[in-house]
């Protein structure tokens, strides 16, 4: 997602990135159905809308999210639906609300600027808030992650989701801290690891951004997401339907670029372009 716009009461708030990309894939026609598997903002949804008389059914996990798009229902009324839950769980929401088939699949994946700049979501370092991080407020969070798993799952998680170099050093300062008093908040984890690097800054870029963002993936099972959400694409598409995936993360990437090749009937499975690990912990309990 982009920079916020100067919104107006029935404008997105946020500009959706890649917009003319993703119609150009997706070519909305009349009286067609599209999944939004990724709400958001709906800046997606509403174009989408807006180029054809058609029919969307959106998702989104975050409880705010759909809570937000309700005035969007309105203006679009009968041709948008909400629906709270996670896009793995697309095929049977379709099935349950009696939609066996759709002509077209969005996802836009990753956190949206809404959840980031809300301070007391916990995504953010920018400003400080609780360690949350959990995009459908349900579930262990990121506080519960640093506070019960041992330094080697830590590490792991930083590892894995974060392609952090120093992720053992980090897992290590993590349950020195926790012993004095449990990890809370966003800064004190930034200033943490902003202490293992020595208060360097690499490129530009806080220290604690591999950090976060391995914890936001873990916490949200995002990878493991977006393999189910890939899964139910195929099975609610109709033939010729189309599948528009934006990903940024390197990680999301091969796991999309793999199930196409393989879907093309271009790589075996257990190819070396899939991630290292999914990682599975059992979830402490909170
Ligand atoms: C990058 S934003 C999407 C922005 C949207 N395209 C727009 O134009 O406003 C990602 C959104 O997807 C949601 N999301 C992420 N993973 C999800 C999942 N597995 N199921 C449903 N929603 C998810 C997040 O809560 C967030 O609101």
């Amino acid at each position: 997602m982009g920079a916020p716009s100067g919104a107006t009461p029935d404008a997105p708030r946020h500009l959706p990135v890649m917009l003319a990309d993703v119609l150009d894939a997706l070519q909305p026609k009349a009286h067609e159905t599209y999944i939004d598997g990724t709400f958001g903002a709906g800046g997606y949804t509403r174009a989408i809308l807006e180029a054809a008389n058609c029919r969307v059914v959106a998702f989104d996990r975050d409880p705010t999210a759909i809570a937000a798009g309700s005035e969007l229902v309105r203006t679009f009324e009968p041709r948008l639906s909400l629906v709270h839950r996670p896009f793995g769980r697309m095929a049977e929401a379709m099935h349950d609300a009696g939609l066996m088939h759709v002509d077209g699949v969005v996802l836009d994946i990753g956190v949206s600027s809404m959840q980031l700049d809300e301070a007391e979501r916990g995504f953010s370092f920018q400003s400080d808030g609780p360690l949350d991080m959990r995009m459908a407020c349900e579930g262990p969070s990121a506080a519960d992650v640093l506070n019960s798993f041992s330094e080697e799952q830590i590490a792991d998680i930083i590892y894995e989701y974060g392609e952090e170099r120093r992720s053992r050093a980090i897992a290590r300062a993590v349950v020195k801290a926790r012993t004095e008093a449990p990890l809370r908040r966003t800064r004190e984890l930034a200033d943490l690891v902003l202490r293992v690097f020595h208060g360097r800054k690499e490129d530009g870029r806080h220290p604690a951004t591999r950090t976060f963002q391995a914890l936001r993936i873990f916490v949200n099972d995002e990878l493991g997401e977006l393999e189910r959400g890939l899964r139910a694409a195929e099975k609610i598409l109709k033939p010729g339907g189309r599948l528009v995936v934006v990903t940024f993360h390197s990680l999301e990437d091969r796991i999309v670029k793999q199930f196409l090749a393989e879907r093309a009937g271009k790589v075996d499975h257990g190819s070396r372009h899939l991630p290292q690990k999914n990682l599975q912990f059992t979830p402490p309990d909170c």
